[in-house]
């Protein structure tokens, strides 16, 4: 049934979903210091790139109210606190709250703004959760990688970049530093996972 914007669930909706991407956006902010402070920079990166991610989303929800600049929305809500100085605990804790964004609260957000005649923002959270399951898998994937002490290691013939310089490094093993810029090993990211490496595929 339509209903006022004002008056709707989906006005609320949208303000929890800003809350909740605006401090994703900084606990993955916050991840990236602590992958720094471990030496891991290509994994930083990767926490960066998805707290811009994040950043979109909530510029997109925040955009959505306009309608009630001005106004102060009242919300009721729980939000994680996921400190842990272990990098696969607080990749595993993001994935757990990317997979409860793409499984639960988006659709369930986007059905009541489908119900209440939003149309426009059940679009925004449905294809946004889909965005979250893609996060939720990345992160899930790193700490696997991290745990299986496969992300510098391979037990055949594996294939990483230096985000550095560029360097494609082939072999078992990443060694401590970059035989090309002479970066220390950090930067390397596994190529399934390197940015732009795609564009071979392209045609
Ligand atoms: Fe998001
Ligand atoms: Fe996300």
């Amino acid at each position: 049934m339509a209903v006022e914007f004002s008056q709707s669930r989906t006005k609320e909706n949208l303000m929890k979903a800003f809350a909740g991407e605006s401090q994703a956006r900084n606990r993955y902010t916050i991840a990236a210091e602590e992958a720094c402070r471990k030496g891991f920079f290509a994994l930083k990166e990767i926490f960066l790139f998805t707290a811009d991610q994040e950043r979109a989303h909530a510029t997109r929800f925040y955009e959505l109210l306009k309608t009630e600049a001005g106004e102060n929305i009242r919300i009721e809500g729980g939000y994680p606190v996921d400190q842990s100085e272990s990098l696969v605990e607080l990749l595993m804790m993001a994935a757990h709250n990317e997979q409860e964004e793409h499984q639960e609260v988006y659709p369930a957000f986007a059905k009541t703004a489908e119900e209440e005649g939003f149309p426009e923002a059940a679009y925004a959270f449905s294809q946004i959760a889909e965005v979250e399951k893609i996060h939720g898998e990345r992160f899930v994937k790193i700490a696997e990688m991290l745990k299986k002490e496969t992300y510098y290691e391979s037990s055949g013939q594996g294939e990483w970049m230096c985000l550095n310089c560029g360097h494609i490094f082939k072999g078992e093993k990443v060694p401590p530093v970059c035989p090309v810029c002479r970066h220390e090993r950090g930067y390397f990211i596994p190529a399934c996972m390197a940015p732009y490496l795609g564009f071979s595929a392209c045609r």
